[in-house]
């Protein structure tokens, strides 16, 4: 899905791409990244101060009763250059909470609660998807500010390590962050029978060396 959901830029290369790609289109309702595009490598983006080690595997990253608008963030990862969807990989993701702060910054706190902390795994297709809130965006300085972002850090034993983060589309930070650049927004999704979904499909070149 690059741009980043599963249809857009990726183009199929083979026939079981156009089949991942059809799989993708079904599983995302949603045009997606793959649909597009051509399987280049999800750009990487700084890691931040603000990620812990160690976060369990959940379904969902909030909580019962934690303020803000439920979304899911949903796609499938990919491996690069065969364009085909990766099973078993994990992606540790981690957010600020809808007004814009990272809970749990101290180790010791970390340890019991990794609210708005998790990972996921990839099922067999290659799919992934986990519950949340829409992140706020929080201020860097007197007048910058960092994007609605999702900070995702992706794994698998034959992919080379992506660290990035998944933009939500519409902020009106988002022209004035150069991090955020257009293939890191992800397509948000509505629903009339439950939450948005914001689809983003990660591609990750095939290999072992470090990120
Ligand atoms: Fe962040």
């Amino acid at each position: 899905m690059p741009r980043r959901t599963s249809m857009g830029r990726r183009k199929s290369r083979n026939p079981a791409a156009a089949a991942a790609l059809l799989a993708s289109l079904a599983f995302a309702a949603a045009p997606g990244p793959a649909a597009a595009g051509d399987c280049s490598p999800t750009p990487s983006n700084p890691q931040g101060p603000f990620y812990l080690p160690d976060a369990p595997f959940v379904t969902a990253l909030d909580r019962e009763g934690e303020p803000g608008e439920r979304i899911e963030l949903a796609g499938r990862v990919y491996n690069e250059p065969d364009c085909e969807p990766v099973s078993g990989a994990v992606l540790d993701i981690w957010q600020a909470n809808a007004e814009g702060h990272y809970y749990n910054l101290e180790a010791a706190a970390a340890a019991a609660d990794y609210l708005f902390r998790g990972r996921v795994r990839t099922d067999g297709e290659g799919r992934f998807r986990v519950r949340t809130v829409r992140p706020g965006p929080y201020r860097t300085g007197p007048s910058s500010w960092r994007p609605s972002h999702i900070h995702v850090k992706v794994s698998g034993p034959t992919l080379v390590p992506l660290t990035t983060q998944v933009y939500l589309p519409g902020d009106p930070h988002l022209e004035r962050d150069p991090l955020a650049v257009p293939l890191l927004v992800g397509i948000l999704s509505q629903r009339p029978d439950g939450p948005a979904t914001l689809f983003f499909d990660f591609v990750l070149r095939t290999g072992s060396e470090k990120p």
